[in-house]
């Protein structure tokens, strides 16, 4: 594996994708493998000032504006962090990423969500992650984890939260060979030796 890979880690709030981000992280450095943990919103530079209005601003945020700052995230993110990474070689790991977008602007909020993607697609520049990792949790589990202290996109509610996850596990039916969904209530060594069998999969195949 010497060409550069970006995977995507996704899921509703408190899914545990981080945990298995970081596993994965470890193993592959161990391995030998430069590897780049990033996230969105929020990497760094403009995207931290990004994030502190997307999940902590207090006043009224419109749907609209909320895509439109998510996107100005990712635009910036792929174009000043994670392209020249992948370009360089290295496995980005980036935790959440389009599919968040279509999953709570598009499924969650209602937003058109065919319009989301061309969206998408603008702030990418069309550069898809390689492989999708969703990690499947039901709501109640999510909202245990997630606790009281909840942020801004966590204070939604259950039926948004429920939107959301029927939202992922439509990409997931759309997109089958990139999007590959994990049972999020396994214990979490059984999670990260799935996660790390599928990428042994996608890699041999590459
Ligand atoms: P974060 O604290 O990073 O949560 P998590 O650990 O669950 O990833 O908060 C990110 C929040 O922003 C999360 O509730 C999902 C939401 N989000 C969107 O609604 N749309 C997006 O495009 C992205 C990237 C995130």
């Amino acid at each position: 594996m010497n060409k550069g890979l970006f995977i995507t880690f996704e899921g509703a709030d408190g899914c545990g994708k981080t945990t298995q981000l970081m596993l994965l992280a470890k193993y592959l450095k161990q391995h030998g493998y430069e590897v780049l943990v990033t996230r969105e919103p929020g990497a760094k530079g403009l995207g931290e000032r990004l994030r502190d209005i997307l999940l902590n601003y207090d006043g009224e945020v419109s749907s609209k504006a909320e895509l439109f700052l998510f996107l100005a995230d990712r635009a910036q993110h792929m174009d000043v962090i994670i392209k020249p990474a992948v370009a360089a070689g290295k496995i980005v790991l980036c935790d959440r990423h389009t599919d968040s977008t279509v999953a709570y602007q598009g499924y969650g909020r209602g937003l058109d969500i065919e319009r989301i993607k061309t969206l998408n697609s603008i702030a990418t520049g069309g550069r898809k992650p390689d492989l999708t990792f969703v990690f499947d949790i039901d709501i109640e589990t999510s909202m245990q984890r997630v606790g009281s202290q909840k942020d801004r996109m966590e204070s939604s509610g259950m039926e948004f939260f429920n939107k959301v996850r029927n939202g992922y596990l439509a990409i997931a039916r759309q997109e089958p060979e990139r999007v590959k969904v994990f049972d999020a209530t396994k214990a979490i060594e059984d999670i990260r030796i799935d996660v790390l069998e599928t990428l042994r999969m996608f890699v041999a195949k590459m």
